[in-house]
């Protein structure tokens, strides 16, 4: 099938790598003309890991191409698919404008029978949105379908999420236009959902919002397990073996950054305030994570007798999470801000994403290793559990620092562990 990806961001771009290897055209479409000529280079705009080779293996037997010029994969393209960025306003309302001008182009360009399908996470009642807009701009009377077809892959294992989802949801106007995408997902043999337009767009939202409620139920409770001496790690692990109830997303830690959780569940209370409806279990969900980092920070000061001025910090891990150089809402961000505002000194080490770090962070002496970061600190904070820090040598740690405090903000250290080589551990919801 010729298919048509507008936008190359995480989203896009491995959609588009997945549908060609899968055996399909694939032609990509981006404004922004640098990323367009990177990718024709087979080089990866962003980090995800086995992303570039599955892009040069397709584009080496011409399944996937890159291009800026909208019309051209409009006009080769029976399905169309809309990914480009859905950022938030102030006021937590989902920012429309890129899908708004994508629709206009298209119908702009459409010269025959489309499939227009909606990828970017967007709130209930873009689909007829985008129906309006493509009718009202269409130059010529051709016919044309919306379909939202929500995308569930995670940063870091986004190719493998996108090649093994667990579900596949279709809200199309009729069985017939479903059937044009069950066609195009049949090769994937996932369980799929066909529904309409609307509920499909409360899917993901709804998805995404209740594990943002996961991690915030989970942070709850680590704050009750710190005054009441239990180990939220193990309570978690005894709640997780109730089916019903499951391991994951139980992860008690710094609270959800990222690009989608915090924004979509602002979102979401924005389009339930919207309708007039109570929003008060999101408003808990996003509280309980606003106060994640200044908590964490709180117990830092206390450590330090409430004064962590001209104090040395060994930031490890700057990503918002594991195997991505993505930095969007990242926690490292505010708990850096926060204690430079204390007036401590911040070093820095990330294993990949120092360089997008660079270029947002001021006064941090980034650092070549882990251990390199902790020379000379006064304690050493992790903020994302990437695999590497979790096997790092401790005494080799230790000696680097100059007072052996670590500040665990993602359990990933066994405390016993840690004392024996003769740390002062602090960690989340354990005592
Ligand atoms: C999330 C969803 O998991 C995807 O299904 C969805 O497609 C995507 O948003 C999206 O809407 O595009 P992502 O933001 O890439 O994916 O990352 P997650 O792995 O879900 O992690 C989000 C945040 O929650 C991270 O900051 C992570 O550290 C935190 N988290 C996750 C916890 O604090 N505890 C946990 O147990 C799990």
């Amino acid at each position: 099938m010729n298919v048509c990806v507008i936008g190359t961001g995480y989203v896009g771009l491995v959609t588009g790598a997945t549908f060609a290897d899968l055996g399909n055209e694939v032609i990509c479409v981006d404004k922004d003309e640098s990323k367009i000529e990177r990718l024709k280079r087979a080089e990866m705009p962003i980090y995800e890991p086995g992303l570039e080779e599955i892009v040069r293996r397709n584009m080496e037997e011409g399944r996937i191409s890159f291009t800026t010029d909208i019309a051209e994969g409009v006009k080769r393209s029976l399905v169309i698919f809309i990914a480009v960025g859905t950022p938030p306003k102030d006021n937590g309302e989902t920012d429309l404008s890129q899908v708004e001008s994508v629709a206009k182009e298209i119908a702009y360009h459409m010269d025959s029978y489309k499939i227009v399908v909606n990828k970017s996470t967007v709130p209930v009642g873009t689909g007829d949105l985008v129906r309006r807009i493509i009718e009202q701009h269409r130059r010529r009377q051709v016919d044309f379908d919306v379909v939202s077809n929500p995308e569930f892959l995670k940063e870091g294992s986004a190719v493998y999420d996108s090649m093994h989802p667990d579900r596949i949801v279709i809200g199309a106007p009729s069985q017939h236009v479903a059937m044009a995408l069950l066609e195009l997902y049949a090769p994937l043999e996932v369980p799929m959902l066909i529904t309409d337009v609307e509920s499909a767009e409360m899917i993901k939202y709804a998805s995404n919002a209740f594990l943002a409620t996961k991690i915030s139920f989970i942070n709850a409770i680590a704050n009750i397990c710190e005054k009441a001496g239990a180990d939220v790690m193990l309570v978690a692990k005894g709640m997780g073996y109730d089916k019903r109830i499951g391991h994951e997303f139980l992860q008690a830690g710094l609270g959800f950054g990222g690009s989608c959780f915090p924004k979509d569940t602002l979102s979401l209370r924005h389009v339930t305030r919207k309708f007039g409806e109570d929003s008060s279990l999101l408003d808990a969900v996003l509280a309980i994570n606003e106060d994640r980092v200044p908590r964490f920070v709180r117990r830092i000061e206390q450590r330090f007798a409430g004064d962590v001025s001209g104090k040395t910090f060994g930031i490890l891990g700057l990503a918002f999470k594991p195997n991505t150089d993505d930095l969007r809402e990242a926690k490292s961000l505010e708990i850096i801000r926060l204690l430079q505002e204390k007036g401590a000194r911040i070093r820095a080490y990330d294993p990949v994403a120092m360089e997008n770090a660079k270029a947002v962070l001021e006064n941090v002496t980034f650092s070549k290793s882990a251990y390199d970061a902790a020379e000379g600190t006064d304690a050493v904070i992790i903020v994302t559990d990437w695999n590497e820090f979790k096997l790092l040598n401790l005494e080799k740690l230790r000696e680097k620092m100059r007072q052996p405090i670590i500040f665990d903000g993602r359990n990933i250290y066994q405390p016993e562990r840690v004392r024996k080589y003769g740390f002062e551990y602090f960690s989340i919801g354990r005592p």
